[in-house]
C-alpha cells in the first residue's frame, strides 16, 4: 500500500475533525470523494460529506467494508463502543488511524485482533483550513510503508510529522489546546486597539494577520523567535516598551504554565 492514489478512505465521525482532516485529503486530490466512506449516528454531520459526493453510512462496520485506511474519529469516551462494534471486521489488511485524544496506541492495540496495523495521530482545529499541525505515532504492526501513507495522506493537512507516543500528549498542549491560547491572545491584541480607539471588526482582521505574518516569518527564516523579537526592538522604541509590559504581566511564564497544564490534562485523561 505505498501508493495513496486510489487508496480508499473510511472515517468513523464525522465532527470537526473528520471534516477538517477529510477535507484536507480530498482539496489535495490524493483521495477522491467517490473512495470515501463516512459514518456518524446522525445526519447532522453527514450532509457536509454528502455535499463533498462522498458516501456516508449510519454503520460504523460498513465503513470498515469499503476502506482500507480508517479513521476513528469520535470523541475519546466513545471509541471503547466503536472499538467493540467494528471488531469482527476489523482485518490485518486495514490501517486504523485514532484521532482521540488520550487513547494510547496501547490500549488501541489490546482491544483490536492482535497484528493490526494502528497509528495515532493528533491533529488541530487548523486542519479544517490545510494549516494544521498534526504528529502521529505508530504501532507494532504499522511499518514504515504505513507511516509514508499516512504522511503522505496528511501532507494536505499542513505540517505533519512522525514523533515518539509521548510528544503526543506535549502536542496536545502545544497545539491542540495551543490554538485556544493563541485566540485568546489575538483577541486581547485587538481589544488593546480597540481600547485606543480602532473599530473591532479591523482590529479582529490587523491581530490576526500579525499572527500569520509573525508565524510566517518564523517558519520561513527558521529563526528562533528571540531573534525575530529582538530584530523588532528599536532601541528606546514602541517595542521594547510594550514587552516590557508583557514581562511585567508574566506572558511568558503564563504562557509555559498553560502548556504544562494542558499536557498534564491530556496524560491524566489517557490514564482513565
Ligand atoms: N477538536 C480538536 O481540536 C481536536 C484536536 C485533537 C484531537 N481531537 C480528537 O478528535 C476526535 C473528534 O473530535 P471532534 O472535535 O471532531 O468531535 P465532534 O465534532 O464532536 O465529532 C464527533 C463525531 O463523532 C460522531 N459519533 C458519536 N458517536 C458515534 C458512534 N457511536 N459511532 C460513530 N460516530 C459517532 C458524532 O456524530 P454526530 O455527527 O451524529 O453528532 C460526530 O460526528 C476526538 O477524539 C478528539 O479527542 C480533536
Amino acid at each position: 500500500m505505498a501508493e495513496d492514489a486510489g487508496c480508499r478512505v473510511g472515517c468513523i465521525g464525522a465532527g470537526n475533525m473528520a471534516q477538517g482532516v477529510l477535507r484536507g485529503l480530498l482539496l489535495s486530490g490524493k483521495v477522491q470523494p467517490k473512495d470515501v466512506t463516512v459514518s456518524a449516528p446522525s445526519d447532522r454531520n453527514l450532509r457536509t460529506f454528502q455535499d463533498l459526493g462522498c458516501h456516508t453510512t449510519h454503520s460504523n462496520i460498513d465503513v470498515l467494508s469499503g476502506s482500507s485506511v480508517v479513521f476513528l474519529a469520535t470523541k475519546p469516551h466513545v471509541l471503547p463502543g466503536v472499538v467493540k462494534e467494528i471488531l469482527p471486521a476489523v482485518t490485518s489488511d486495514h490501517v486504523i488511524v485514532s484521532m482521540a485524544a488520550g487513547v494510547t496506541v496501547q490500549t488501541l492495540e489490546d482491544s483490536l485482533p492482535p497484528g493490526t496495523k494502528v497509528l495515532r495521530m493528533l491533529p488541530n482545529l487548523p486542519c479544517m483550513v490545510q494549516e494544521g499541525a498534526v504528529m502521529f505515532c505508530r504501532g507494532h504492526w504499522a511499518g514504515q510503508e504505513e507511516a509514508d501513507l499516512l504522511k503522505s495522506l496528511l501532507s494536505s493537512c499542513g505540517l505533519c510529522e512522525e514523533t515518539p507516543e509521548a510528544y503526543l500528549d506535549i502536542h496536545t498542549g502545544l497545539s491542540g489546546s495551543g490554538v485556544a491560547f493563541v485566540y485568546m491572545f489575538a483577541e486581547a491584541l485587538a481589544e488593546g486597539a480597540v481600547k485606543m480607539g480602532m473599530p473591532s471588526t479591523l482590529s479582529n482582521q490587523i491581530a490576526a494577520q500579525t499572527l500569520l505574518g509573525a508565524a510566517k516569518m518564523i517558519l520561513k527564516t527558521g529563526d528562533h523567535p528571540a531573534k525575530l523579537r529582538s530584530d523588532v526592538c528599536t532601541p528606546g522604541g514602541t517595542t521594547i516598551y510594550g514587552l516590557h509590559e508583557l514581562e511585567k504581566g508574566g506572558l511568558r511564564a503564563t504562557v509555559m504554565n498553560a502548556v504544562e497544564a494542558a499536557t498534564e490534562r491530556a496524560r491524566d485523561l489517557g490514564k482513565r
